[in-house]
């Protein structure tokens, strides 16, 4: 059986990524190989967690011996890398936490790769899951294509960018069979309630203030989960070596105008009178080095592979409402310990 390793596949997009990878290639063994810090949540992939094609490796990718021993064992065939401290706001509090997972942890999987593919490279692959946040911000107008020059603005976006710079090296320099994805924001279920969407989805349900950073006038271009998924199997399967492809939602909201509307639905689903989540709406002091505005050309894989979002915002939003709604004890699991000491430090 063709062996795959999927890295961070506890995580938000992890976790629909190897549920597909599980559920679609019955032929390959699917390593899940995940630290699970408090991003990690194996509450996220239960449906198949007693698959006879899956397996889950508890592990830390900045642990060196770790990693080779593991590549040496298994002599995996392909890795779908995307373990990496993800949140912005926490780059901008502990920046080194996002070196060595985003940098060295990298760095620990292109070089065990490079050892077990050394003079047998065909039908390898390595694919390194990364962000348009790498390209900086855009003005009003304009949009990301593959060809946008790096320039990230926060260490998280940072750390991203010098992963994709070390992954590309490999590839000029060792002949390491990479591609590359750089997507916009993602939502969905399972999506961990620090991030905007899913922040402000527990705390409309709890009447907690909702705190917009800054005018609110940041515009981000969302994509439903599950579509992201499906571009990921797509490049890993038929993408070209060495190439980048971008992936995006051509969705994009200004972060007020998106809150107003998810105010408005979780209104509707919760029963409570128009207008009433929307006094939560706090104006609270802006994200430093915030981006202004994130948009992909997502032409070159619709172009390519055929690719395009299925799911539209509105759809998405519904379902994503429903999720969390319908799943509650997820959501206090996650937001019980350590969730609160960060949600003091970061919102009081
Ligand atoms: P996430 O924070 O939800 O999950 C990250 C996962 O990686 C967790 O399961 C965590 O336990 C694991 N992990 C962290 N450090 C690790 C380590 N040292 N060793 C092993 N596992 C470790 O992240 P996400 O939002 O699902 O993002 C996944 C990938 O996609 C990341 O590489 C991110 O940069 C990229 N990405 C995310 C988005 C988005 O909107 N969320 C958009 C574009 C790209
Ligand atoms: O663009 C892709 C990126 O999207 C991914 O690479 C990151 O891993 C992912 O976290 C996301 O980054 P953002 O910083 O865009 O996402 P976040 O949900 O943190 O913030 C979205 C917008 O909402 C941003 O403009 C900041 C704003 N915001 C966020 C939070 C958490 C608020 O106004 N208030 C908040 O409390």
């Amino acid at each position: 059986m063709k062996k795959i390793l999927i890295t961070g596949g506890a995580g938000f997009i992890g976790s629909h990524v190897v549920r597909r990878f599980v559920n679609n290639y019955p032929n390959c063994q699917i390593f899940n190989l995940d630290a699970l810090t408090y991003a990690g949540n194996l509450e996220n992939i239960t449906d198949i967690q007693d698959a006879p094609n899956y397996t889950f490796i508890k592990g830390d990718i900045v642990d060196v011996d770790f990693i080779n021993d593991l590549f040496q064992k298994h002599q995996f065939e392909g890795v779908l890398h995307l373990a990496a401290e993800s949140h912005v706001d926490r780059s901008i509090t502990d920046p080194l936490s996002f070196v060595r997972t985003n940098v060295i942890g990298t760095m620990n999987l292109l070089n065990a790769a490079k050892t077990i593919w050394a003079g047998a490279m065909e039908g390898k692959r390595f694919y390194h899951v990364s962000t348009d946040e790498v390209y900086g911000s855009l003005g009003a107008t304009g949009l990301f294509t593959e060809t946008t020059p790096y320039d990230p603005n926060s260490p998280y976006s940072a750390s991203k960018a010098s992963s994709d710079h070390f992954v590309r090296a490999y590839g000029e320099t060792y002949g390491l069979p990479y591609v590359i994805t750089n997507c916009s924001n993602n939502y969905g279920p399972n999506h961990f309630p620090e991030k905007l969407i899913p922040l402000f989805i527990n705390n409309i349900i709890t009447k907690k203030s909702l705190p917009v950073y800054g005018d609110g006038n940041y515009t981000r271009d969302w994509l439903f989960v599950e579509d992201h998924a499906v571009a990921i199997d797509l490049v890993f399967h038929e993408g070209k070596n060495h190439e980048t492809y971008n992936i995006g939602g051509f969705n994009e909201w200004k972060n007020i105008d998106l809150v107003k509307l998810l105010c408005q639905q979780m209104d509707e689903k919760l029963g409570r009178i128009e207008g009433e989540s929307a006094k939560l709406i706090t104006y609270v002091k802006d994200r430093p080095g915030h981006d202004l505005r994130y948009a992909i050309d997502a032409s070159k894989i619709n172009k390519e592979l055929g690719w395009k979002p299925s799911v539209t915002f509105e759809e998405g939003l519904e379902r994503t409402i429903d999720w969390y709604l319908s799943n509650e004890a997820w959501l206090k699991n996650v937001t019980s310990g350590e969730y609160a000491k960060y949600y003091y430090s970061q919102y009081q």
